[in-house]
């Protein structure tokens, strides 16, 4: 039988607790971690856990015997933990956005390799299984390679309280599609590969409170030739969130639609050769497949050195083209070819 994994979990907000849960299927988690104690101690007590408490990640590193860290703490941390946690030989696991700038990322990914320890960047939006299957329908039996692909990632953020937190601020963040836009980015690339030049542009401000764009619209041209483009809102007070975002899709032999409601997801798709639409409803919205295939994949890579369904390369690649779109729109939509930082190129070793 496999040894179980010892795990610290750093970062206990939001989504820490929750993503906890996941990765006790495959791991104990030995010590928790967040500059306020309250909400380690939370989460210590939501996933009923006696594990040992830190404020400051570097004394958990310091004390507890770890496989891997889960960095389920703000981006702005992503970097700096990454980089501790393989100076201590231990394993990182680490949510999305992987950090706020591609040097960052890089560095992690240095840190990482120097010490010889996996890097994972959570990307759950392309595992979920709607999301997965438009990926599997750009197979040639199906509607083969995208043409070009819009969302309309239209979302109200009003009620979610984040212009106090650091989810505003764009040195924190990493920049409003951190916030908004960061999954459809990577699902973007996950459908249509390697983007090649990228362009950007920023709507009319209307709401003061965020000094990051209430408007973004992105394209994304990629290797094969292929356009994807995102129009992001956080201020469109009509959908629910999850209602909001379906993509729609043109492919070498058809066409797709997602449409998305909060409690299952529809996807329409037709071949040009056939007659039928194609209707597939997905009842489970598929978050915990994700998870747990992100955790338990994560979790093998470990134990059985096995080909992961994520590494750090998307992550690095996701950061690189929300980079992109900024470095672009500043430039009033010039375009901006990628990579955004040859220099920093070097041979993908996992
Ligand atoms: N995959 C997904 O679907 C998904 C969903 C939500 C959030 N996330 C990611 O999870 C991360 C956290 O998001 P959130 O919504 O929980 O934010 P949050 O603000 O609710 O929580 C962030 C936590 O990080 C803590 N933190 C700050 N500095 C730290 C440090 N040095 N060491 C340890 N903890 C530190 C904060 O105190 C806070 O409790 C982000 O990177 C976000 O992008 C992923």
């Amino acid at each position: 039988m496999s040894p179980r994994l010892r795990f610290a979990l750093i970062g206990c907000g939001d989504f820490g607790t929750g993503f906890g849960r996941y990765a006790l299927a495959v791991a104990d988690i030995v010590a928790l971690c967040d500059p306020q104690l309250d909400r380690a101690e939370a989460a210590a007590n939501e996933l009923g856990l006696q594990a040992a408490t830190y404020t400051d990640y570097r004394e958990l590193l310091a004390h507890e015997e770890l496989d891997a860290v889960l960095i389920t703490a703000a981006n702005f941390v992503h970097a700096e933990i990454t980089i501790a946690a393989a100076e201590a030989g231990v394993h990182v696991y680490c949510e999305k956005a992987m950090a706020r700038t591609v040097p960052e990322c890089w560095q992690m990914v240095r840190a990482c390799q120097q010490s010889n320890v996996k890097l994972m960047v959570g990307h759950k939006r392309r595992l979920r299984p709607p999301w997965a299957r438009m990926i599997e329908l750009t197979r040639d039996e199906f509607l083969g390679k995208p043409l070009s692909i819009t969302v309309a990632q239209y979302t109200d953020m009003r009620p979610y309280h984040m212009y106090e937190t650091w989810w505003a601020d764009p040195e924190l963040s990493g920049g409003a599609l951190a916030r908004l836009g960061v999954h459809v980015v990577d699902w973007f690339g996950a459908m249509c590969g390697p983007a090649s030049r990228v362009w950007g542009l920023y709507g009319p401000q209307n709401d003061s409170r965020w000094p990051t764009p209430d408007v973004i619209n992105a394209t994304f041209e990629f290797s094969s030739g292929a356009l994807a483009s995102l129009n992001s809102s956080s201020l469109f007070p009509v959908h629910a969130f999850r209602q909001a975002q379906g993509p729609i899709g043109q492919c070498e032999h058809g066409g797709f639609k997602l449409n998305p409601q909060m409690k299952y997801i529809d996807l329409y798709w037709q071949r040009d050769d056939e007659a039928q639409l194609h209707h597939e409803r997905f009842d489970d919205l598929g978050f915990d497949h994700a998870f747990r295939l992100e955790i338990s994949d994560f979790a093998r890579w470990i134990l059985e050195d096995r080909q992961p369904c994520l590494t750090w390369v998307e992550g690095l690649r996701c950061v690189e083209m929300m980079e992109a779109v900024y470095r672009s729109a500043e430039k009033g939509g010039l375009p901006v070819d990628l990579p955004l930082y040859p220099e920093l190129e070097q041979p993908s070793k996992l």
